[in-house]
C-alpha cells in the first residue's frame, strides 16, 4: 500500500479515497525534470559583442569539445532562433520575420548526456510563448541524429543541436505552394540567428542539411507533419 494511503490529511477527513490521488501527486512531483516543462532563464538583451564582429567570425564548425553548456546558454540560443520579442493583437512576434506572421517553424533541441546543466539528455521542443522546453523523447539522441545525417558523426560531439523543423500547412494554408518557399526562407533567418548568437556567446555552430528526413524524424520523435529542415550542432571549440 502507498505510504500516503493513511496520510493525516486523508485519514482526518475520512477521505480514504483521496489517498491514491495524493500518491499520484507525490509521484508526479518526484518525477524527473524530463516529465515537466522546463522554464528557461530570461534572455540577455544586452550582449556585449559587436554585431560586425560576430558576422565576421561566423564559420561552420565541425569539431567540438566535450565541455557542457549552461541552461542560460541553451535558452539564449532557443530565443535567438525563435523567441518572442513583442506582442501584436495577442500574437507573439519573433526574432525572425515570418510571411503573414504564420510562424510555420518549430525548434527542437537535442541535449546530450550531462551536456547542459539542469537538463536531462533528450529531445525537447522549444515553446516560444512560455520560453520553456517540453520533452519530446528522453535519452541521448546525438548518435542517432548524426547517424541519420548520413553518418556525419562529428555532430555527436556537440553538447547540443538545434533542429529547425517546419509544419508547412501553417503557411501553405494561406499562401499555397508559395508558402513552402516562405517557410524555407524563414528557416534561413532562424539558422543565421543561431549562428550569430552562438558566436556572441563565445560558442561555435555547425549547420547540416544533409540527412534522411524520415530517419531523423524517427530518431528525435518529431510529429509526423513536422519536417526537419536544418540541424545545428553548437558547443565550444576543441
Ligand atoms: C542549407 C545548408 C546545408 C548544409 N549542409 C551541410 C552538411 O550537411 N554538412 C556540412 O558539413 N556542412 C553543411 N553546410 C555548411 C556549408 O558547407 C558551409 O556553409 C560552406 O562550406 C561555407 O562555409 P562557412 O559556413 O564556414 O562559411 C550546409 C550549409 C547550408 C546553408
Amino acid at each position: 500500500m502507498s505510504p500516503l494511503a493513511d496520510s493525516p490529511l486523508a485519514l482526518a477527513a475520512g477521505l480514504g479515497w483521496l489517498a491514491p490521488l495524493l500518491a499520484l501527486g507525490a509521484l508526479l512531483a518526484a518525477a524527473p525534470a524530463q516529465a515537466r516543462e522546463i522554464s528557461l532563464p530570461l534572455p540577455d538583451l544586452q550582449g556585449r559583442v559587436p554585431l560586425e564582429q560576430v558576422l565576421n567570425a561566423r564559420r561552420t564548425q565541425r569539431e567540438f569539445s566535450a565541455r557542457g553548456l549552461s541552461l542560460a546558454q541553451l535558452g539564449q540560443l532557443a530565443w535567438a532562433a525563435y523567441g518572442v520579442t513583442a506582442t501584436r493583437q495577442g500574437l507573439g512576434l519573433k526574432t525572425v520575420p515570418s510571411a503573414g506572421a504564420r510562424y510555420p517553424l518549430d525548434i527542437y533541441l537535442v541535449v546530450g548526456e550531462q551536456a547542459v546543466a539542469g537538463v536531462e539528455a533528450g529531445c525537447y521542443r522549444y515553446l516560444p510563448a512560455s520560453h520553456s522546453l517540453a520533452v519530446v523523447k528522453p535519452g541521448d539522441q546525438r548518435q542517432a541524429l548524426a547517424g541519420a545525417s548520413w553518418r556525419q558523426m562529428w555532430m555527436a560531439q556537440a553538447p547540443l543541436s538545434l533542429v529547425i523543423a517546419a509544419q508547412y500547412r501553417r503557411c501553405t494554408e494561406r499562401y499555397g505552394n508559395r508558402g513552402v518557399m516562405y517557410t524555407h526562407m524563414e528557416a534561413g533567418h532562424a539558422a543565421q540567428n543561431i549562428f550569430l548568437q552562438a558566436e556572441a556567446l563565445g560558442l561555435k555552430a555547425g549547420i547540416v542539411g544533409a540527412f534522411d528526413n524520415p530517419l531523423l524524424s524517427q530518431a528525435l520523435g518529431l510529429p509526423e507533419d513536422h519536417e526537419p529542415l536544418l540541424a545545428m550542432p553548437v558547443g565550444y571549440t576543441r
